[in-house]
This record gives C-alpha cells, sequence and structure tokens, in this order.
C-alpha cells in the first residue's frame, strides 16, 4: 500500500477519524496514569515551520518524544528550505532521514507537492486553507465534553478562513451540520461550501447564526501572512465577537472552543475565556494526545 498522508480530514474515513480521537482519549488517560509507552522507539519526526508556533510545535515534539521518538524542528531560516532549495528535492532527502514529517507552510500546494515527493507520511500541521490537526483536537474535546458531535450544530464566527475550511471537512467526516457566521467577501471556499451544502450553511447575522447552537468557535480576524490587512479587517469584523451574551443564544449546553492564540477584544470579547462555556485549554491540551495518536496510526498500522 502507498505511504498514507494526513493533509486534509479527507485523507482518512470517517471511521479511521471516530478511531482516532477514541485513541487520543486513551492514549490521554495513560499519560494521566503515568504509563510509559513507546511504540516509536527511534523513530524521528521531521518538523518544518515556514510560520510561527507554539502550540503545533510544542505538540508535536513532546508527544514524539513521549512516545520513544525524537522530533527535529526544522526552520527556512537555517535550513536551505529557505535558501530556495526545491521542495521536491528537500522532502526526498528529508524523507530518507525521517520516519515521519510534519510542515507548516503556506500555499496548500507545497505540502502536497512535498507529500508526493516523500518515502514516509506527511501531516499537514496547518496551511493557507486547512488546519487539520487543530481540527482532530476539537473534535476529540467536544466527545469529552459533551459526547458524540453526530447531527449537532457548530457555528463557526469569524473569518473563513482555513480553520473555516477544516470545519467544513469536519462536519462531513463527523456528520455534524455547520453554520458559517462570516461577512460578506471572507467566505470560506466556494467549492468546498457546495461540495458539502447538505450540511453547511452561510448565515450573516451573528445572532441568528448562535440560536440554539451546540457549539460556537472562532479564530483571529487575521491569519499568518495578513498581517498588513489586520486594521482593515478589524473593521469589517467588528461585529463577529464571541461574547457571553451570544453563547446565552446558543444551546443551554452549548460550548465555546478556540484554537489560539486568541486576541481578546476582537474576535472574542475581553471575558470569553473565562467563562464556564469556554473549553479552550482543554481543546489545546488535546492537540498532543490527538497528534499522538495520529503519529501512532500512521506509523504503526500496517494497514494504514
Ligand atoms: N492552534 C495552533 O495551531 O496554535 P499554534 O499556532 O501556536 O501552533
Ligand atoms: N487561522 C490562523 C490559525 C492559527 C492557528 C492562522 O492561520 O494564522
Amino acid at each position: 500500500m502507498s505511504t498514507r498522508h494526513f493533509l486534509t480530514l479527507l485523507d482518512f474515513t470517517p471511521s479511521e477519524l471516530a478511531m482516532l480521537i477514541n485513541r487520543a482519549i486513551e492514549l490521554k488517560s495513560m499519560q494521566q496514569q503515568g504509563l510509559v509507552y513507546e511504540p516509536l522507539k527511534n523513530k524521528v519526526l521531521g518538523m518544518i515551520f515556514e510560520k510561527s508556533s507554539t502550540r503545533t510545535r510544542v505538540s508535536f515534539e513532546a508527544g514524539i518524544a513521549q512516545l520513544g521518538g525524537a522530533g527535529i524542528f526544522l526552520s527556512p531560516r537555517d535550513t536551505q528550505l529557505g535558501r530556495g532549495e526545491p521542495i521536491e528535492d528537500s522532502a526526498k532527502v528529508l524523507s530518507r532521514m525521517c520516519d515521519i514529517i510534519m510542515i507548516r507552510t503556506f500555499g496548500h500546494e507545497k505540502v502536497e507537492t512535498f507529500a508526493a515527493n516523500s518515502r514516509v507520511p506527511v501531516i499537514n500541521a496547518l496551511t493557507d486553507e486547512y488546519h487539520p490537526c487543530q481540527l482532530l483536537a476539537d473534535m476529540q474535546t467536544f466527545q469529552e465534553h459533551r459526547g458524540s458531535i453526530q447531527g449537532k450544530t457548530v457555528v463557526w464566527v469569524g473569518d473563513g478562513n482555513n480553520m473555516c475550511h477544516s470545519y467544513i471537512n469536519a462536519a462531513r467526516q463527523f456528520d455534524f451540520n455547520l453554520v458559517v457566521n462570516c461577512p460578506e467577501g471572507f467566505d470560506p471556499m466556494p467549492e468546498l461550501v457546495e461540495a458539502n451544502k447538505d450540511r453547511v450553511k452561510i448565515i450573516r447575522d451573528p445572532k441568528e447564526a448562535a440560536t440554539g447552537a451546540h457549539m460556537l468557535v472562532t479564530d483571529v480576524w487575521a491569519s499568518m501572512g495578513q498581517e498588513e490587512e489586520q486594521k482593515e479587517r478589524e473593521k469589517v469584523f467588528k461585529k463577529y465577537q464571541v461574547s457571553p451574551e451570544l453563547m446565552d443564544l446558543a444551546h443551554e449546553d452549548a460550548i465555546f472552543m478556540h484554537c489560539l492564540p486568541a486576541h481578546r477584544g476582537e474576535e472574542i470579547s475581553h471575558d470569553m475565556m473565562d467563562d464556564p462555556r469556554a473549553v479552550v485549554w482543554d481543546e489545546a491540551e488535546n492537540r498532543l494526545h490527538a497528534q499522538k495518536a495520529l503519529m501512532e496510526y500512521l506509523l504503526c498500522n500496517e494497514e494504514a
């Protein structure tokens, strides 16, 4: 079987994804019990970061170490990637030395090119278009707090960005309804919305969108690479702020997520992170457990 990669949630079947979430919950419990579990002894994870990161870097590096392997952090500043060595060549070389590789970069086509030239599994650790690893953590967090997400309604508030695109894929793979609450001109990719129109709809008004929802989720107004648009976006997105008052319109059991980092006073009110409905710290922690499950699956499962 050819090498499996995890570039978007569509690379895995719904049952594989469900299995990964359950496994992440199991690995979390094993870690909490202090069990040492090192199935990836001597395995090496290459970690290419062309954008900044706190959670993704630490969760992957800690995760591979806990599984018995080692991570190598690679930034374009001090590798030949930053001096124009082709992605194809870099993939061929690095995949002869590493057992698995994760990449955070700009255009999604870069991870596709890398994967097409890699002998080992490649994981998308965020591109301009998708952030599937975050969705593994978010789906784990929902399951831990509220049980199955199947048939529930999630509202995405804010920019139709990489996270929003991964939420659309998640709606399909985990079988929930997604309301995208974004200002005009900041819609997610139309072809993705069209392909999932049975479960994804756009509602412009935040109050209308939030009403009755089982979960609200948001993200920064300007993503990495859009820093120069920050001021302009602050004006356009002004009313797209998640607050305890907006949460009050949602279902009584509704929870709030944010992939972080968060900008208080912009996409969330100053008090949103402290609201008991916010599960953002569990969500951040679950990056570790979900990605351990992912790496274990890609490297240990002969069927994968
Ligand atoms: N949520 C997330 O991916 O965070 P980092 O940018 O810190 O990795
Ligand atoms: N949309 C954000 C997510 C950060 C984790 C960005 O791409 O910067």
